[in-house]
């Protein structure tokens, strides 16, 4: 049964009341819905890659939502209250803080900086400090710990894989949820959707901002970039 659509994915119920069966879809939007195209085989590019994160993600200790790849644009995922904030961590500077704080592009930060941007389409996901967490009793001070405790971990790792790929991870946004035990979980997805990755030399981009800008082919792109993955 259907229990949830959003953007890019389709949420559907398992015979086990605690597992969830994730669809990729093949569309593409930015900017909050302002953009909106379909893609045939950008589903499968998506969840191909998600899968590759989050199981490189468990071997290094990073536990997730991720149960396993059922097909070539499904998962298992355990079920997960997702947390309804956007934790974006930033290496290099680019995107909405360039304009907002008067960055340089490609500015690279002296220690990685993790930012909390509010789930709410109708507020357009507003930058919230870590009272403003608090104040909507989003997450409490442990969890706001534990939260960036796991975004930390999970860029040191994606780190290491653009490292081996020769890129250079600029951001990337992630979602967390609860288990029924309370546990946060790493959730949703981490893919060129999600992320902005950069050729360390060409400075040519792996990643949505090809959509965004219309500076390139969207499955063009990300069919390189699951090449490149797969042959490390
Ligand atoms: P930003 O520079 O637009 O704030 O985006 C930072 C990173 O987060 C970038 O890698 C794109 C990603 N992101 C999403 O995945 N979804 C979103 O809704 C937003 C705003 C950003």
């Amino acid at each position: 049964m259907l229990v949830y659509e959003g953007k890019a994915k389709r949420v559907f119920s398992t015979d086990d009341e605690q597992v969830f069966r994730i669809e990729y879809k093949d569309e593409v939007t930015a900017g909050n819905g302002a953009k909106k195209d379909k893609m045939e085989g950008k589903g499968r590019l998506n969840n191909l890659i998600t899968s590759h994160f989050f199981e490189r993600l468990q071997k290094e200790g990073l536990e997730s939502h991720f149960i396993k790849r059922l097909s070539e644009t499904e998962q298992l995922v355990k079920k997960v209250e997702i947390i309804p904030l956007e934790v974006v961590v930033r290496n290099v500077a680019a995107g909405s803080i360039v304009k907002r704080l008067g960055f340089e592009k490609g500015q690279a930060f002296d220690a990685p900086l993790v930012e909390f941007y509010y789930k709410k389409d109708e507020l357009n996901d507003p930058f919230i400090s870590d009272d403003h967490v608090k104040l909507l009793h989003i997450a409490n001070d442990e969890d706001i710990k534990e939260l960036k405790r796991q975004a930390l971990q999970v860029n040191e790792t994606l780190i290491k894989i653009m490292n081996e790929m020769n890129l250079t991870l600029v951001d990337f946004k992630i979602e967390f949820g609860k288990d029924k035990d309370g546990k946060i979980l790493l959730a949703d997805e981490i893919s060129p959707d999600t992320c902005r990755i950069w050729d360390k030399e060409t400075k040519e981009n792996f990643d949505k901002d090809v959509y965004r800008e219309d500076t390139g082919s969207l499955i063009d792109t990300y069919t390189k970039f699951l090449t490149k993955l797969e042959e490390i």
